[in-house]
């Protein structure tokens, strides 16, 4: 080689190193991908540049793993060709000033080549020679312009000499041999996809892998349509170089962008994040109660501006604290050791209607309490929320309305008890005045009238005295009283007045457990004496001549009275379901005593007023009877409720707590 001709190869290099150092120069100035691959076929196509005729760039799609066409440069026919080097011979642009110029920027117009490489995608198919340039990263020279079909596939290797495989594939396994890069010829055109094939229309073009260390990132592909010119070793070479450049900006810039999409998605997460807990504050804030949440240590987490207010210090100086730096006691209980028994127990605690005393100050506020455990999560330890309802206003109203409803029956009351006393009164008056005006005119006086006089005394006084117990003036005294003989006296009594009327009082169930007598109750032996004879004796009241009067006690409520009315069993009406059983957890064992007459409550109205007090459909009737049982019952801690149909009559039932002895 002559010494000129050394010359020229360097200055051949220094000039492509220089186009090299220019487009590096332009791509670090921006990180918009577009641009990027803008500049990078510009530089291919360029007459100061590579000056190849047309450029094209695939790049590897994400999510289809396809070849896709991104952006092709050059002319669409030689007459373009022409006039688009023509104007930029004219203007004399260089490389650098060409990318520096406005024109570059602006131009924004889409070539004709350009638009349709959008629509080329390219499956993977690894026998297809673009795919296997970028599995061995080796550029592919084709010409397939004398291809014999069926003739010799990949043909000849050419060697480009003197660059260093490391230095141009990283980590790719060079595929070298002598350390020389091969460039593989081929001529085969059923190994260019036919699509690419048809696109590209020319049969002369150098596909060249673009791989970013092991990262396959895309194709370049150049040729050199309108002038023809042969692609040369020398070309490739430095297209290697540019290749390599080129791949690692693509990768940067993509994985830049996706970083910034992340950053941008993280920030609006944040937004939404930082939304979602303002309105839960507000939701905390808006609702009328005090809240506080406290954890296991007693640290306060979380609590609202009403709290604050309520213990009397800005919210944002209670939380963070010590509950237990404040002295809170409900009506004498500390707070702190309800809140220890809460997340002890895992069990809600609440208290109605008490007092607060909040560091030594106590109000005359009423407040509903109520404690729950609480678990944040599932590593969290637990802690417990305490909900603080200020009720004073509904108390004050309850108690107010209380008050209404009490002076409402007092005035019933008063009303009822003039008209019940003025007609023995009356017919006393009458009688009394018979007697008198007899006995002046010297007559004998008629017995049966003192009797009727006696009688009407008789009724006044046990009108008085159902109006005493039905006020509660009657002292009620606690003992252990053995129901079974109560039981047992009441029935004998209620058979010498049913006698009368032959009426006759049956034990349908559990006369043995009265007939044990073992059966006790803590309570008033008189009080529940007389709740079991108003049973018994309404019972009596209703019946007709000949009627029985059923009874069946049990101490479980289930089975022993299968068939009895009312069990609803077999379509009848039923108790509730306080009385379908007496040992649900943590209730002492209990009796119910079932009193039955054949006699229906006319209708439903009845059933819901019958232990309202005055309530009554007899002549003689107080209305007071039922009223003053069930208060008794309620006052032993039992419950009563009737049941009445035309088939099966009516039914009551009574369920009293057993002592256990
Ligand atoms: N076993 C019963 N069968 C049918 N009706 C009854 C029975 N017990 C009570 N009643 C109805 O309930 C009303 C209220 O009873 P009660 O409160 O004892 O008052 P009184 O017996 O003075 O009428 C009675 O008037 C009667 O109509
Ligand atoms: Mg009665």
């Amino acid at each position: 080689m002559s010494a000129e001709d050394i010359i020229k190869d360097y200055q051949d290099i220094l000039r492509q190193y220089n186009i090299l150092n220019q487009i590096s120069k332009t791509v670090a100035s921006t990180l918009d991908l577009n641009k990027i691959l803008k500049i990078i076929l510009t530089g291919v196509t360029l007459g100061d540049g590579f000056g190849f005729n047309r450029a094209f760039l695939f790049l590897i799609d994400r999510h289809s793993k396809n070849l896709k066409g991104r952006m092709a440069i050059g002319p669409s026919s030689a007459d373009d060709a022409w006039k688009v080097w023509s104007e930029i011979q004219d203007k004399n642009y260089s490389l650098e000033e060409f990318l520096d110029s406005e024109r570059f920027e602006n131009e924004q117009q889409l070539s004709f080549l350009d638009e349709k490489i959008r629509n080329i995608s390219i499956p993977v198919d690894i026998n297809m020679v673009i795919w296997k340039c970028l599995e061995d990263g080796i550029p592919r020279n084709i010409d397939i312009s004398s291809t014999v079909p069926g003739g010799e596939n990949e043909a000849t290797i050419n060697s480009v000499k003197e660059i260093e495989p490391a230095v141009l594939f990283g980590e790719v396994k060079a595929p070298a041999q002598d350390n020389l890069i091969q460039v593989i010829n081929i001529n085969d055109a059923a190994l260019i996809d036919a699509e690419l094939a048809e696109y590209m229309d020319y049969p002369k073009f150098c596909i060249i892998p673009l791989i970013s260390r092991t990262k396959k990132v895309g194709i370049l592909i150049v040729d050199n349509k309108y002038n023809q010119r042969e692609i040369t070793p020398d070309d490739i070479k430095f297209l290697l170089l540019l290749g390599q450049f080129a791949a690692s900006s693509i990768r940067n810039t993509i994985i830049y962008n996706d970083l910034k999409d992340s950053i941008s998605a993280l920030s609006k997460l944040n937004m939404k994040l930082n939304y979602l807990k303002d309105y839960n504050e507000k939701i905390i804030e808006s609702i009328p109660v005090s809240i506080i949440v406290v954890d296991h240590n007693f640290t306060v987490t979380q609590c609202n501006e009403n709290c604050g207010k309520l213990i009397g210090f800005e919210k944002e100086t209670f939380i963070g604290k010590q509950i237990n730096a404040h002295e809170i006691f409900i009506d004498g209980v500390s707070l702190i050791d309800e809140i220890f028994k809460v997340i002890r127990e895992n069990k809600a605690e609440g208290f109605y209607k008490v007092n607060m005393k909040i560091n030594g100050e106590k109000t005359d506020e009423i407040f509903d309490i109520i404690l729950v455990p609480f678990r944040f999560s599932e590593e969290s330890p637990e802690g417990a929320v305490i909900i603080i309802e200020n009720v004073t206003n509904t108390v004050r109203l309850e108690t107010e309305l209380g008050n209404a409803k009490k002076l409402s029956q007092l005035g019933k009351l008063s009303a009822t008890v003039a008209h019940e006393i003025r007609n023995p009164l009356i017919a006393i008056g009458g009688y009394a005045a018979r007697v008198k005006r007899k006995f002046l005119e010297g007559e004998q006086t008629d017995i049966g009238n003192l009797e009727i006089i006696i009688e009407e005394v008789k009724r006044l006084e046990r009108i008085v005295n159902e109006i005493l117990d039905f006020a509660a003036s009657r002292e009620i005294k606690f003992s252990h009283v053995n129901i079974s003989n109560l039981l047992l006296e009441c029935i004998n009594f209620a058979k010498a007045a049913a006698e009368q009327n032959n009426i006759d009082i049956v034990f349908e169930c559990g006369s043995e457990l009265v007939e044990n007598a073992n059966l006790h109750v803590f309570g008033s032996r008189d009080h529940l004496k007389q709740a079991l004879l108003n049973i018994l004796n309404n019972a009596i009241d209703a019946s007709s001549k000949r009627d029985k009067i059923r009874i069946c006690i049990t101490t479980d409520g289930k089975d022993s009275y299968y068939d009895f009315p009312g069990s609803g069993h077999g379509g009848q009406e039923s108790f509730s379901s306080i009385f379908s059983g007496c040992r649900t957890e943590g209730e002492p064992e209990c009796i119910i005593i079932y009193v039955n007459n054949s006699a229906s409550l006319s209708n439903r109205e009845d059933i819901k007023n019958i232990f309202l007090p005055f309530y009554t459909t007899k002549t003689k009737g107080t209305g007071l009877g039922l009223t003053i049982t069930k208060k008794i019952i309620e006052q032993h801690s039992g419950a009563i409720e009737v049941c009445s149909s035309i088939e099966n009559g009516t039914t009551f039932a009574i369920k009293l707590p057993l002592l256990d002895i």
